[in-house]
């Protein structure tokens, strides 16, 4: 059944338990390659990117086995080969074995990382800096052969603070003779995450979650146990369908910390928050509060990955809202499927201008990507009548079970 459910209009009511991070969890696993000996993850989501991470890890001869939540890796026999193009190709995240498999192997061969509808994503980032480190990179018809026998540290200046780009650096600068010193690297959470697992395995990385990294090379890596941090998207995604369905809900395990400058926005949409050791009480006594100017940028900033879910709350909330896009090039392609819902959006280049009306209609809907499928779930939780998000298998690449989590927090869904 590719699609779900949902009945609309009836204020939240519930609770829920927030899962593992998808972004955290991701490079980690590209980084457990690095040790030859075994991995054990605590708190893995069971979403379907893992899944096809586990099954491109399998391809380079890593053994992978799931014991519910917990992932045993076991990368002692690890070679070169080559990883499942349908795998490979599908998932932008893919990119990281890059750095992993040059830090152990010395060598691999990758096909394209996907793009997607979000943007092009290009990997120009990562390749000018693993080139600092003393890779060769060559670019063949079917894939990057990468080559790095003996890699150097390096003082390295990104143009953007990429997330996937830092993650690479770390993943190689992390076995490179020397010192690496990243400038105007990313400090989104799941960075830090990454360099406290690699430290964790014995590497020598400070200054994650700052602008500037510094990694002492160390001569190998050995194995570790390490429990995944929860998915800050995730739960910036339940706050905001609080903000477009009213009620009262409670998120337990939320890495508050993360949320600053969603708590921030929420605030200003008049959504009450209430916060107890790891638990989040939010209730939002009536229609929200829209004539909110919001723009995405790099963390600490409001994230890109919520930009779609908050669309959909603010074409509610009463008055006249604009988001600004500056990370991806497209990613406001669900604004049409919300305005056959009655929303009032207007798109220009980067700027999305959402004036609220007073109720969406719900209908047959179509997912064509993660975040914007988790905005239809919103959108069709606030709106009156009965939804069908078709393409559920999108959503289902970061949310573990959107059906869970949704019923749990009192919405009505088949
Ligand atoms: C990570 O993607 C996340 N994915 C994305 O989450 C997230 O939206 C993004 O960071 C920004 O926070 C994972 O962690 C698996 P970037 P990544 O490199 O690393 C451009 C989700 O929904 N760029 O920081 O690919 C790029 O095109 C996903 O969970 C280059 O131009 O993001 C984009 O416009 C979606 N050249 C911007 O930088 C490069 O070499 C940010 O990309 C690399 C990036």
């Amino acid at each position: 059944m590719d699609y779900l459910e949902i009945e609309g209009g009836s204020p939240l009511c519930g609770e829920v338990r927030i899962q593992g991070s998808k972004n955290a969890v991701l490079p980690i696993l590209c980084a457990a390659l690095e040790s030859p000996g075994v991995t054990v993850l605590e708190n893995c989501p069971d979403i379907s990117d893992v899944g096809a991470m586990l099954e491109i890890l399998k391809g380079y001869g890593c053994r992978a086995r799931r014991e519910g939540s917990r992932l045993v890796l076991d990368a002692g026999s690890l070679h070169s080969g080559r990883a499942p193009e349908d795998y490979a190709g599908m998932m932008r995240s893919s990119i990281m074995l890059l750095g992993s498999l040059l830090a152990r192997l010395g060598e691999a061969f990758l096909p394209y990382p996907g793009g997607c509808v979000i943007g092009k994503r290009p990997i120009d980032i990562h390749l000018q800096a693993l080139r600092q480190l003393g890779a060769e990179l060559k670019e063949e018809p079917e894939g990057l052969r990468a080559v790095c026998t003996h890699p150097r540290g390096a003082r390295i200046c990104l143009p953007f603070p990429s997330v996937g780009a830092t993650e690479n650096v770390v993943l190689l600068a992390a076995r490179a003779e020397g010192v690496t010193v990243l400038q105007n690297a990313a400090r989104e959470p799941e960075i830090v995450e990454l360099c406290r697992f690699l430290n964790s395995m014995g590497a020598r990385i400070e200054g994650a979650g700052t602008g500037t990294i510094r990694i002492r090379g160390v001569e190998r890596l050995h194995e570790t146990k390490y429990r995944i941090m929860p998915d800050r998207i995730v739960a910036g995604t339940y706050m905001l369908l609080a903000a477009a369905a009213g009620g009262k809900i409670v998120l337990k395990g939320a890495p508050l910390e993360q949320l600053m400058a969603v708590r921030q926005v929420l605030k200003q949409m008049g959504v009450r928050q209430e916060s107890q050791g790891r638990e989040l009480f939010l209730w939002c006594p009536g229609r929200s509060r829209g004539g909110l100017a919001v723009c995405t940028s790099p963390y600490p900033g409001f994230p890109t990955d919520l930009q779609s879910p908050l669309m959909a709350a603010l074409c509610l909330a009463a008055g006249e809202s604009v988001i600004e896009e500056r990370i991806f090039e497209s990613r406001f392609k669900i604004a049409e499927e919300l305005a056959r819902m009655g929303a009032d959006i207007r798109i220009q280049g980067s700027r999305a201008e959402i004036r609220g009306v007073e109720r969406l209609r719900g209908g047959r809907l179509k997912a064509r990507e993660l975040r914007g499928g988790a905005a239809l779930c919103i959108a069709a939780a606030a709106a009156e009548g009965t939804s069908r998000i078709y393409q559920y298998h999108y959503i289902a690449r970061g949310y573990e079970n959107i059906i869970r989590d949704l019923k749990g927090l009192g919405v009505v869904v088949h």
